[in-house]
């Protein structure tokens, strides 16, 4: 588990933006599952040991010596966890703040979002009357990819670590039940009780024993986008489980990976559409906003914690 120990904030001179470059200010950061990778060297490129940790940030341009930006732009891009660095606008993308607030694009109109769509959407292939479970239901995944279920019609099944966000999933995310895998005395056995038709999709954010007893669970032709193994991110030893594949084998499942990066070229289509649901309010979504730049190594450690619902984001004052 991340420490806040392993965090040190350093201050240091402005940087000044040359001929050619943009002078930035965070106003954004999100804070990623993912980045604990970039800790233990899973995920790279790894984060170096006293340098600045990365990740996808929105930040307002303060000052421009590049033509394609002006002062008062906001761009979003993989940026340090600095207050104020320079660009040279390479990989920087304009965000419309007009379109919507502008935190929105690092939650559902951003990689999360995304995520939940295309890996619903692709590997899930959702079916009218079809019952899918979703991990991690209340994050800023899970409550995405759960109401695409419901669009798509079908049942669906939220797993989840508090009874708030059980409440939560049930009155906002339109879940239609939900457990606590903290409380649940037999995980395997509630997902029978609440699916007694069976599980035709299994949405992954979490992996390990949550998903050993939902699996077991599976109707024949069953999918399983694998999104994320959170639950095995602050592992130190390999962990082993039941063997899995005799059930993969014969009840035919299909069980796929995903990574959001291997989709951009479908980014502006995909985010149209969650735009289009969200204005039409098809979709909600809920973002757990910490204030102030020496909040982000809490930020980032709370999801391993559970202590976001929906997207986690640090705004930077
Ligand atoms: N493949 C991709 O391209 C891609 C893109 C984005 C995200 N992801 C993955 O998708 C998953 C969700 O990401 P996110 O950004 O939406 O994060 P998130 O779900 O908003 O936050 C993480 C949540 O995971 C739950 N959790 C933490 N430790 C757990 C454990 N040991 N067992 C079960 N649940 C645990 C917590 O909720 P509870 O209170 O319910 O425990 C926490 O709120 C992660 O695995 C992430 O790596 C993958």
């Amino acid at each position: 588990m991340p420490l806040l120990s392993n965090f040190n904030i350093e201050v240091e001179l402005m940087p000044v933006s040359a001929q050619g470059e943009v002078l930035l200010k965070s106003v954004y950061v999100s804070v990623d599952p993912y980045l604990r990778g970039k800790m233990n060297g899973t995920h790279p490129p790894i984060f170096e040991l006293n340098e600045p940790a990365a990740s996808k940030i929105i930040a307002e341009v303060v000052e421009s010596n590049n033509e394609s930006f002006k002062k008062g732009d906001y761009v979003s891009a993989y940026l340090k966890w600095q207050e104020y660095q320079v660009s040279d606008g390479t990989a920087l993308q304009k965000i419309d703040s007009n379109t919507a607030p502008l935190s929105n694009y690092l939650g559902v109109l951003g990689i999360t979002g995304l995520s939940a769509y295309i890996a619903l959407m692709d590997i899930g292939k959702p079916k009218k009357g079809e019952t899918m479970v979703v991990s991690g239901a209340a994050g800023a995944v899970g409550t995405i990819a759960g109401q695409i279920g419901k669009i798509m019609g079908c049942k669906v099944v939220g797993i989840v670590g508090t009874d708030e966000k059980i409440a939560l999933l049930k009155t906002k995310f339109g879940y239609d039940e939900a457990i606590n895998y903290k409380t649940a005395p037999d995980i395997k056995a509630a997902i029978a009780e609440l699916c007694p038709e069976g599980v035709d999709i299994y949405f992954d954010n979490v992996g390990g024993t949550i998903s050993d007893s939902v699996i077991a669970n599976m109707n024949n032709y069953g999918r399983i986008p694998v999104c994320g193994t959170i639950s095995n991110y602050n592992d130190i030893e390999e962990q082993t489980g039941p063997r899995l594949l005799p059930i993969v084998v014969y009840k035919f499942l299909t069980i796929q990976g995903f990574l959001i990066g291997d989709h951009a070229a479908r980014f502006p289509g995909v985010t149209a559409q969650l735009a289009a649901w969200l204005k039409e309010g098809k979709i909600t979504h809920s973002e757990t906003i910490l204030e102030g730049f020496d909040k982000l190594p809490a930020a980032f450690i709370g999801l391993f914690e559970g202590t976001n619902e929906g997207k986690m984001i640090v705004k930077i004052n």
